[in-house]
């Protein structure tokens, strides 16, 4: 029998022909350049098809496995890349075969992705490099039976991508946009809704868009002159962020963060340029007291201290005791004293702390949202997100708004923000407190979308003021 020529013709019929011709060639020299970290993306696939958050099993793949830094980037490149792009793929899978992509073994599956990826959307790897080097990763990770089969539907794909093939496009508007962008299906068609014909297409392009990466300087121990300065000489640039007063932008950004410069020192933060919007809308001064009721890991909470040079009395209250950890780890390292953390659940504050009753000037509710605006950074979001987890969301923000309104001082300020685009999370949520509060009033509110031409993640804050 040929080799995997069973294989071949039991999975990918309407293309058998062609790959079961493919899959009779000799198979590609070994090549072993990069297959470290072709494996590691793998894992990092089959890790998130699991279960697991795609930042989490990639931090914890890099950690367990010494690889070089432009191993370790190319790995992060495969593993977001296919993540984001797993719609689209399993369309060309589809071209390719008569047994749907979802019905492949999933080993093979995500394997087959990280090989289309390198085909259609890396320029810089030559696709004889593609081909070769997924066909020994399939060895490596005991799939060599079906070596062959990676071989004949990676060069099919290839001689597809090279006569110009595309993949054909549904008639119906979110169903394309969906396909095209890689995305799920009701995600733009609401999108279409919200925005329109040309809002949800940019929208959907700049969910693929490559995060920046932001750093919000710690104005308590440096100014951003000095945090540019020492990055220039570590030869990391930067540039300043519009309307971003701490805000700087690291261009070429590589290598572990930790070991640039002023790390240790507490000089700066990781934070997008949208959520460094967030805690100046509070307007927080020296001697307030200020409750942030959704805290962990504390990138507001800390941004809070920073704004009035550590002089307030700032609550940071998470109902997880182990993100609330970092909330500590995090201040501890800027330098900041005035920050106290409590491991509770917000919407019971009223019957746990009695006596905070009115006694907050400032308010800030982080929510826990769908995240629907930071689809670019968290590549496997839309994959989990869905519109039941969302409307089960729903209660809950509902509940924090109205647990911690007791809790605001006379004349007092609240900010509920969310890093989501729904309007039922956002403005709708703030439309119904109001009718069920007449005491408050809305003194401003903004969506940021992610096609916003200042770049960030999609986010959404209102400011509320309790009449005194
Ligand atoms: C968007 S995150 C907050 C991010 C944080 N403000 C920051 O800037 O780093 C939402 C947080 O809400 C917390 N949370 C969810 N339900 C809660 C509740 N009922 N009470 C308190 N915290 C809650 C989650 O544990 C999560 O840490």
């Amino acid at each position: 029998m040929r080799r995997g020529g069973s294989l071949c013709s039991g999975f990918y019929g309407d293309r058998a022909l062609a790959l079961e011709t493919d899959a009779t060639l000799p198979l590609p020299t070994p090549p072993t350049h990069g297959l470290p970290a072709r494996r590691l993306a793998w894992e990092v696939l089959l890790a998130v098809a699991a279960g697991a958050y795609a930042d989490v099993a990639l931090e914890r793949a890099l950690r367990d496995q010494s690889l070089t830094g432009p191993d370790r980037s190319l790995a992060t490149e495969l593993a977001y890349g296919s993540i984001r792009r797993r719609r689209w793929l399993d369309a060309w899978l589809d071209r390719l075969g008569r047994v749907p992509a979802h019905k492949q073994p999933p080993k093979l599956r995500w394997l087959l992705h990280l090989g289309l990826y390198q085909l259609f959307w890396m320029e810089r790897i030559p696709p004889s490099a593609a081909v070769n080097t997924s066909v020994e990763l399939a060895k490596s990770v005991g799939l060599t039976k079906l070596a062959p089969v990676v071989n004949g539907v990676l060069r099919a794909a290839l001689r597809a991508h090279q006569a110009g093939e595309t993949l054909p496009m549904p008639d119906d508007l979110g169903e394309r946009l969906a396909l095209q962008h890689s995305l799920p299906d009701w995600f733009t068609t609401l999108l279409l809704q919200w925005r329109g014909e040309a809002g949800a297409e940019a929208v959907a392009t700049a969910c693929n868009r490559l995060p920046g990466l932001d750093l919000r300087v710690n104005r308590l121990r440096a100014t951003t002159q000095h945090v540019a300065e020492a990055f220039a000489d570590a030869g990391l640039s930067t540039q300043p962020i519009p309307d971003c007063p701490d805000g700087l932008e690291v261009l070429n950004h590589r290598g572990d963060l930790r070991s640039w410069p002023g790390y240790d020192q507490g000089h700066w933060s990781v934070q997008d340029r949208s959520a460094q919007w967030v805690a100046p809308l509070l307007n927080p001064l020296p001697g307030h007291r200020i409750l942030d009721a959704c805290a962990a890991p504390g990138g507001k909470a800390t941004h809070l201290a920073e704004l009035i040079g550590d002089q307030a009395e700032i609550w940071a209250v998470d109902r997880s005791a182990g993100r609330l950890q970092r909330v500590a780890a995090n201040a501890a390292r800027l330098g900041i004293a005035g920050l106290q953390a409590l491991a509770a659940d917000a919407t019971e504050l009223c019957q746990m702390r009695p006596e905070w009753q009115g006694c907050f000037q400032r308010i800030l509710i982080d929510a826990p949202c769908s995240g629907l605006g930071t689809l670019a950074r968290h590549p496997d979001a839309r994959w989990r997100m869905t519109p039941a987890a969302i409307q089960q969301l729903l209660p809950l923000q509902q509940e924090l708004l109205k647990g911690v309104l007791p809790l605001l001082a006379p004349a007092g300020q609240l900010v509920y923000a969310t890093c989501t685009i729904h309007p039922a999370e956002n403005s709708q949520q703030i439309e119904h407190l109001v009718t069920a509060c007449p005491e408050l009033q809305v003194l401003s509110q903004h969506q940021r979308w992610p096609d916003d031409a200042n770049g960030g993640d999609g986010f959404y804050a209102a400011v509320l003021e309790r009449c005194r």
